[in-house]
């Protein structure tokens, strides 16, 4: 009997990342610079793989999305109309002893207060006070709860002035509003389609915390999907996900105290639940992204925001959540955003960004009925935390794995000669390599034990491993072990190639 223990803590899972490469402290040989990651040789792997398969399966495969790749610094009006110059903020308080700054919701959850990012700075205030809340780093006393802007300011072009002022993106969303008119036009789309994109966005949180969860430079891969204003119902894909049975945590279960409910999704669009069926539609169609990739349903559900827990642009808002070894916290966020943002582009360029029916020979607004927003560092955690096992059989023999989709592993085959002081099996096996690196990530390893070889490689995810020994020289045949079962059979080096493209694709699966 295997026991299996899942990570402990947030703070294990950074370690576990360091360890393995996957990610350091940006800046960490002069001390660090606080929500700033740099990612090593798998994490950087890991990343493109999550994006491609996002990109593969949200835009390369589907006709009704385009994808663009806007600037990361664009002309400020952008953030004006937005509604980020003015409203883009969070709560912050002062230590009034030793001047250092906190975000008061995070201080008021850590004290069992729940949703506090929606309360009101008077709330808070309140709340502080009536909980003795202090400094957490000196004790001393707490100032009153002000709002503090997140983005990054710049200057652009070297005379400094108020017109030269502006700022990072703190998402990619903006972007997608301000070239709709051009992707629509070029590209012949017509309404409901969605444009995509991936990439870099910028806030500056006022307390960065849980390793990558909360990040001041981070990636999204966003979606923006359009449709008539009035046609917000008529999804004509709904037999794909009506199916999909969830946790989901309705703004009224949360009002009355109730706990989350597993239901189908045609449940909660029949009860009105999920007010628009296209908006429900992409929720299930991220939700089963992630079940595709391995991630356990169980650790999944689906939360409503509360009434006034809505960003300033959003009718409905769902997230879909992860029990993370710290909560249930966000994952993605699918917002209703109605015409908001492509309204407030007219009215601050003053140009008519308006879409043109040709059926109705009319003009509408077009209406974002969904916009799946994930953020690249918090599906790296899902993916990990939720693939992590520390197995013990009882005997000396324990093991971590991370039971990665091969899909998303940053290795996909390592190659191992049995000794490596021996020239056949060095030269065998460097043929093997080279002959699979054309076509697989992979990796060539002849240092220490084949058990602790393994060992690495089950640690980093690798789904396969291929020994070369005497018995390939004689017949051509070489080990190939699977990462989860830990069995081993023999292939002709010549099936090799088909072999493993076959097991990766999930076309077949590893037997004896
Ligand atoms: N365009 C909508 C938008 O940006 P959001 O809820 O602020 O909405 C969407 O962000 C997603 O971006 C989140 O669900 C999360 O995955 C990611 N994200 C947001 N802020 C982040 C941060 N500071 N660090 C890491 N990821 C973040």
């Amino acid at each position: 009997m295997v026991k299996e223990d899942k990570i402990a803590s947030i703070a294990d899972l950074a370690s576990f990342c360091k360890k393995n490469g996957f990610v350091f402290q940006s800046g960490e040989i002069y001390g660090g610079l606080a929500g700033f990651w740099d990612y090593g040789p798998l994490g950087a792997e890991l990343r493109n793989n999550i994006k491609s398969l996002w990109w593969g399966a949200f835009v390369r495969k589907r006709e009704d999305v385009v994808g663009i790749d806007g600037a990361i610094i664009t002309h400020p009006m952008v953030w004006k109309a937005s509604g980020h110059v003015d409203s883009f903020t969070d709560p912050l308080v002062d230590c009034l002893k030793c001047k250092e700054r906190h975000r008061a919701d995070n201080m008021l959850e850590d004290v069992g207060v729940e949703n506090a990012d929606a309360l009101s700075i008077e709330r808070m205030d309140e709340l502080i006070q009536k909980k003795k809340i202090k400094c957490p780093k000196c004790k001393g006393d707490l100032g009153n709860v002000r709002r503090y802007n997140l983005m990054f300011r710049t200057q652009v072009g070297p005379v400094e002035s108020e017109s030269s002022i502006s700022y990072l993106r703190p998402e990619t969303a903006q972007l997608i509003f301000s070239n709709f008119q051009f992707v629509q036009k070029i590209n012949r789309m017509k309404l409901p389609f969605g444009i995509a994109q991936i990439g870099r966005s910028f806030r500056n949180e006022i307390s960065p915390r849980n390793f990558l969860f909360r990040d001041r430079e981070f990636e999204q891969m966003e979606i923006e999907f359009f449709v008539h204003p009035d046609e917000y119902n008529k999804c004509p894909f709904m037999d794909e996900v009506n199916e999909l049975v969830l946790n989901a945590y309705s703004s009224e279960n949360q009002l009355k105290k109730q706990k989350m409910k597993k239901i189908a999704l045609k449940e909660l669009v029949k009860k009105k639940i999920m007010k628009a069926n296209w908006q429900a539609y992409w929720i299930a169609k991220q939700y089963y992204w992630f079940i595709e990739l391995g991630v356990s349903p169980d650790n999944l559900r689906v939360r409503q925001h509360l009434p006034d827990e809505k960003s300033h642009y959003a009718l409905d808002t769902w997230d879909i959540e992860y029990q993370f070894p710290f909560g249930w916290k966000e994952l993605q966020g699918i917002a209703n955003r109605t015409t908001f943002d492509m309204t407030q582009h007219m009215k601050y360029s003053k140009k008519d960004l308006q879409y043109f029916d040709e059926e109705t020979g009319k003009k509408v607004v077009p209406y974002v009925v969904a916009e799946p927003s994930q953020g690249v560092e918090r599906a790296f955690l899902v993916f990990i935390t939720d693939s992590y096992r520390k197995e013990n059989s009882g005997t000396k023999d324990e093991r971590v794995v991370l039971k990665l989709h091969p899909k998303l592993s940053p290795i996909k085959i390592a190659v191992f000669p049995l000794l490596k002081n021996d020239d056949n099996l060095v030269k065998k096996s460097r043929e093997i390599f080279n002959e699979l690196r054309e076509h697989f990530e992979t990796f060539y390893d002849s240092s220490g034990s084949i058990g602790r070889r393994y060992r690495r490689m089950d640690e980093v995810g690798t789904p396969y491993c291929i020994t070369v020994d005497h018995k390939t020289i004689e017949d051509n045949t070489v080990t190939v072990r699977d990462r989860d079962s830990m069995e081993q059979m023999r292939v002709k080096t010549d099936e090799l190639v088909n072999y493993l493209r076959e097991l990766l694709s999930g076309k077949i699966k590893f037997s004896k």
